[in-house]
């Protein structure tokens, strides 16, 4: 079972408020979505749309080997770009690439390298070590929690992501804690299970991705896909 416990909403609500005033490029878009709540209309929602879910394997999203399932053994510190890819209700594959945040990014390390965090500065959900691995594979979205750019892994370290927007800094050993620039959260995690050799999602995001104002506009946004989605 997946295990998490949640940061006060009265912080994670002031933490907003202070990255609102205090950042740049930012502003615009956070007071966009602002003012017009989750933006992400849940009634245009289609299984392409919809965000991962429990169940979803993931395949590659690279071009050469779109669809194909990811395997334990392709996995390294490098990381593999991915999709959820789940059924319709007809049960035909479904590869949810309909929405940004669904971009993910598949690392492998060596479970002794990572850390709980510990500093509160980090996200609005932590989950305990052993919930969020399976055999020293962790999954993010590839999306920057600041303005919504795409990240790619940063090639000087390995350990960390890098969004060359307004150099945000993720460390993948810590949960994906923000460690430098404006991003207001933590890099939305996604939790794992291995059976055989494809990768198999326990959950969906367990942290509200880009495009959210807090983890409450998420967790609306989820009740909404399951009464939607079925
Ligand atoms: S979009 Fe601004 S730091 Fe990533």
């Amino acid at each position: 079972m997946t295990r998490y416990k949640k940061q006060d909403p009265e912080i994670t609500r002031r933490k907003f408020i202070n990255v609102a005033m205090g950042t740049g490029a930012g502003v615009g878009v956070l007071s966009l979505v602002s003012a017009l709540g989750s933006a992400k209309p849940a009634f245009r929602l289609t299984p392409e749309k919809a965000p991962p879910i429990k169940g979803d394997i993931l395949v590659h999203a690279s071009a050469d080997k779109e669809g194909q399932p990811i395997r334990v053994s392709e996995l390294s510190e490098q990381g593999v770009s991915a999709w959820p890819m789940g059924k319709d209700k007809d049960g035909n594959n479904v590869i949810r690439k309909g929405e940004p945040n669904n971009q993910l990014s598949v690392f492998r390390f060596d479970r002794d390298r990572f850390k709980v965090p510990e500093d509160g500065d980090h996200a609005h959900v932590v989950l305990e070590l052993d919930g969020i691995t399976a055999e020293g594979i962790v999954v993010y979205s590839g999306i920057c929690t600041h303005a919504g750019c795409p990240v790619p892994n940063d090639p000087n370290d390995a350990t960390k992501l890098f969004c060359g927007c307004h150099s945000g800094q993720y460390d993948l050993l810590q949960g994906c804690k923000v460690i430098g620039g404006p991003p207001p959260r933590s890099m939305p995690q996604v939790p794992v299970e291995l059976k055989g050799e494809q990768l198999v999602l326990k959950d969906t995001f367990v942290t509200a991705p880009f495009g959210f104002l807090n983890e409450a506009d998420w967790e609306t946004y989820l009740e909404q896909v399951k009464e939607i989605l079925g």
